[in-house]
């Protein structure tokens, strides 16, 4: 069986799950994945025309948060890997004519993204789903990438902090986030991942020390209650 931190295996899982992912990325965070999107945007500061790296961009959810930051000569570096989430951020792309996004298919830890060529980088949800190695190896990818001086943040969903919040959250994604992923998607499988995903990583805590390990300045943030934390640092000059 492969590990479930296997880049074939999450292909394949995003890959399933693109169909139905708009609705569910909403639903698992109750309505407040746009805000916690756009809180992770706008933690850093990214300068007008500034060149962006939209790390695991999946349907390019973070993109007019990004443009609201940059404005029209900004420029944004779309990664993910699964052609599933990027046919819906091609369709997305359609309806923005104006803006530079380029889409780059490819294995974040093995991509064509220059060295020190971007001034900032962000990831909404996009780091559950590493290991703590390759947390280190995503640490080594953005300090390649960024230029001196530039900012990342990254957000993910959390356990929350211990209590009936967390409780009752950790249900809600363990049981009944799969059966809304059998209604939707008639696949409660792949649905349950989440959970086990969200139980691995816990929060940005581990994602925080690496990252500070690795270099960076760093600062972790908790989004109501824990149930999202995000990561946001500089990389010094
Ligand atoms: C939960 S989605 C997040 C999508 C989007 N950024 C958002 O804000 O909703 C995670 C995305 O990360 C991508 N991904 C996971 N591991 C990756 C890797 N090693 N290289 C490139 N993309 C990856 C998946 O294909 C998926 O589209």
């Amino acid at each position: 069986m492969k590990s479930i931190y296997n880049p074939d295996y999450i292909e394949d899982l995003f890959d399933k799950m693109s169909a139905s992912y708009a609705r569910m990325n909403y639903i698992t965070s109750f309505g407040f994945s746009t805000r916690w999107r756009r809180q992770c945007v706008q933690s850093i500061n990214i300068p007008a025309g500034a060149t962006v790296a939209d790390l695991m961009t999946g349907m390019g959810e973070c993109w007019s948060d990004i443009l609201n930051e940059t404005g029209k000569g900004g420029r944004i570096i779309a990664l993910d890997f699964s052609e599933g989430m990027l046919q819906h951020a091609y369709k997305r792309l359609t309806k923005m004519q104006n803006a530079r996004i380029d889409i780059l298919k490819a294995n974040v830890f093995d991509n064509e993204i220059p060295d020190q060529s971007v001034d900032a980088v962000i990831s909404g949800f996009g780091i559950k789903t590493f290991s703590e190695s390759q947390l280190t190896d995503l640490a080594n990818e953005i300090h390649r990438i960024l230029k001196p001086g530039g900012s990342f943040s990254l957000i993910d969903v959390s356990v929350p902090t211990p209590g009936l919040l967390r409780r009752l959250y950790m249900f809600y994604l363990k049981n009944i986030i799969p059966i809304l992923g059998w209604l939707f998607l008639g696949n409660p499988e792949t649905y349950k991942m989440l959970g086990i995903y969200t139980e691995h990583f816990q929060n940005s805590e581990k994602a925080t020390e690496i990252f500070r390990k690795e270099g960076f300045e760093v600062e972790m943030t908790r989004f109501f209650y824990g149930c999202a934390t995000g990561i946001k640092g500089k990389r010094q000059g």
